[in-house]
């Protein structure tokens, strides 16, 4: 038996989390890989949001979605995953963020904790009971710490009665490895959720 290492073990908690039919959102498209992945799970009849701030990873995704024949299953918007609630207006199965700054290009346009967290209160409202959000946490760049540590501090308060928190990572690994983040929505949010956060 061989531990997961952390790409793997996002993919497999995306793949236990979306099924055919499904909507699913990749919140930091970069070079499409996510978005593709969750294109091949939500099949025909689902469907993909896919968000990046860089026309560059838009243009990206969208190849890549193309190459597969699958850009069908998918929007690709050029707008921050902040305003995912004004595109989505559905019940979510999952999301995916990777955190940090696209591999090979402007190490200047990174997420920021901000908006990183704006993004993920839309997200826990739009989740279904069951569904899942996923953050792959790059923290190695300028300002990844303080991304780091906002998203910590946020996700560590959320009340157990209606998320569960995750966090899977290699302790012993040099180099700030990524780790992962996972949100399970066990229970229907309040209707007084926003003072949850
Ligand atoms: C680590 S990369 C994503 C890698 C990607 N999942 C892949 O498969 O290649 C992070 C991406 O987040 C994007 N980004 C930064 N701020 C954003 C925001 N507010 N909304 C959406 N995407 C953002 C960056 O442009 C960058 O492409």
């Amino acid at each position: 038996m061989k531990l997961e290492r952390v790409i793997q073990y996002a993919q497999t908690l995306l793949q236990m989390s979306v099924a055919e039919g499904d909507i699913a959102v990749d919140a930091t498209a970069g070079n499409g890989h996510d978005t593709l992945f969750l294109a091949n799970l939500v099949g025909d009849h689902g469907f993909v949001y896919a968000f990046d701030v860089q026309k560059e990873a838009v243009d990206a995704t969208l190849h890549r979605l193309l190459d597969n024949a699958l850009e069908h299953r998918a929007i690709v918007l050029r707008d921050g995953h902040e305003n995912v609630a004004k595109y989505v207006n559905k019940t979510v199965s999952a999301a995916i963020f990777n955190l940090g700054y696209l591999p090979g290009s402007d190490h200047e346009v990174v997420t920021k904790p901000n908006t990183t967290i704006q993004s993920l209160e839309s997200l826990l409202k739009l989740l279904k009971v069951g569904g899942m959000i996923v953050l792959v946490v790059y923290h190695g760049h300028e300002g990844g710490k303080e991304e780091r540590d906002e998203v910590i501090r946020f996700v560590s308060n959320l009340p157990q009665k209606y998320i569960h928190v995750l966090r899977y990572e290699f302790i012993n690994q040099k180099n700030d490895p990524p780790f992962i983040i996972a949100l399970e929505k066990v229970k229907e949010l309040p209707r007084d959720f926003e003072n949850l956060f």
